[in-house]
């Protein structure tokens, strides 16, 4: 069997929230001592598939490689690197389009959801880009993906364009396995418990960012959405508001639900609140001091980078040359 080898993207779209954090790039840190072989990329070619301004795009690559720094994405355990500094990405991607169907395409979700808001009814780019993430996981011959809930069909379709390169001209990507993030529990937004936090919420105070100030996080968790029962209780089905504070506070501080609960008898769901924001501000306020001392060295950031291309093209280059051969390009 092939030699264990983990690859994860994520779209520069600025700070990342604290869904983004708890529920994939914290098992990014711990997957790095598991494993020997570990790929991170800043995947900015997928972030030009939807109306997008240049100068923020190269800020926002530099402001997420800072977060992954902070985060603990060390570049000596793990090979991090902008995704469009490797072109057989954007390479391998053509050949991977020219073995998967447009249905196939049309049916997932995401495309779905994204070409209905868009008002040129969602660019070529914005189709075909499932494919893209599917040529960023197989050009490292990647064996394990972590991946969120939302993005398990699209590691479907990567298994399956998998398979079908191996059935038309041999043998060659091993086929990728999902890594469940332990908090697959999703993260709620704080003004509306019913939806998962995410950074496209309209909404000013749903989302607590890594670089909040300590006073940002207490008037978001001060002003979070719960129910009218006064109680702290873990119930996610019932009484998802409290629920997602209980699942938040669990995330930072270890401490399994049922205990939190136990130890909040005789609070107050206000209380309770402002106990949260104080696990999330401690867990926070490192990565936070962190984000902002690195952001301020462009140098640095830009070294980084550099250094996990060369790393990346050393995997990449030969995979890609083979599939070039095994094509008859
Ligand atoms: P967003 O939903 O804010 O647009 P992305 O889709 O860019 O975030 O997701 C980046 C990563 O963060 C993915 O691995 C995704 O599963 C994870 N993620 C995003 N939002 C949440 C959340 N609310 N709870 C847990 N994980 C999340
Ligand atoms: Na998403």
């Amino acid at each position: 069997s092939p030699a264990p080898r983990v690859f994860s993207g994520i779209q520069p779209t600025g700070i990342p929230h604290l869904g983004n954090y708890l529920g994939a790039l914290r098992s990014w840190v711990s997957l790095q001592e598991e494993f020997g072989s570990v790929l991170y990329s800043v995947v900015d070619l997928h972030s030009i598939t939807v109306p997008q301004d240049p100068d923020t795009l190269r800020r926002s690559v530099l402001d997420m490689t800072a977060c992954l720094l902070a985060c603990g994405v060390n570049p000596d355990k793990s090979c991090l690197f902008q995704q469009s500094q490797v072109p057989e990405h954007a390479e391998l991607g053509w050949i991977l389009s020219c073995l998967t169907s447009m249905p196939r395409l049309r049916h997932l979700p995401q495309w779905k959801m994204k070409s209905q808001s868009q008002k040129n009814e969602g660019s070529v780019g914005l189709f075909i880009y499932p494919v893209l993430q599917v040529a960023d996981i197989l050009l490292y011959q990647s064996t394990h993906v972590p991946v969120g809930d939302d993005q398990a069909q699209h590691l479907e379709l990567t298994q399956d364009v998998a398979r079908t390169f191996n059935n038309q001209y041999g043998e060659f990507f091993p086929i990728p396995r999902a890594l469940m993030s332990k908090c697959a529990k999703k993260i709620r937004s704080l003004r509306d418990p019913l939806v998962k936090m995410s950074k496209s919420d309209p909404q000013k105070l749903a989302t607590v960012r890594l670089t909040d100030t300590p006073d940002e996080i207490v008037m978001k968790f001060r002003k979070a959405v719960t129910d009218c029962t006064s109680e702290v209780t873990y119930d996610p089905e019932r009484r998802p508001g409290i629920s997602n504070l209980v699942a938040i506070h669990s995330a930072v501080s270890g401490l399994a639900p049922e205990e939190l609960v136990r130890q909040s008898r005789g609070l107050e769901t206000a209380q309770y609140k402002l106990v949260v924001a104080e696990a999330v501000i401690a867990h926070l306020t490192p990565i936070r001091e962190e984000v902002h001392r690195l952001r301020g060295d462009t140098g640095f950031l830009t070294g980084v980078l550099t250094r996990g291309t060369h790393a990346a093209r050393e995997v990449a280059t030969p995979v890609y040359d083979a599939v070039c051969r095994m094509v008859g390009l």
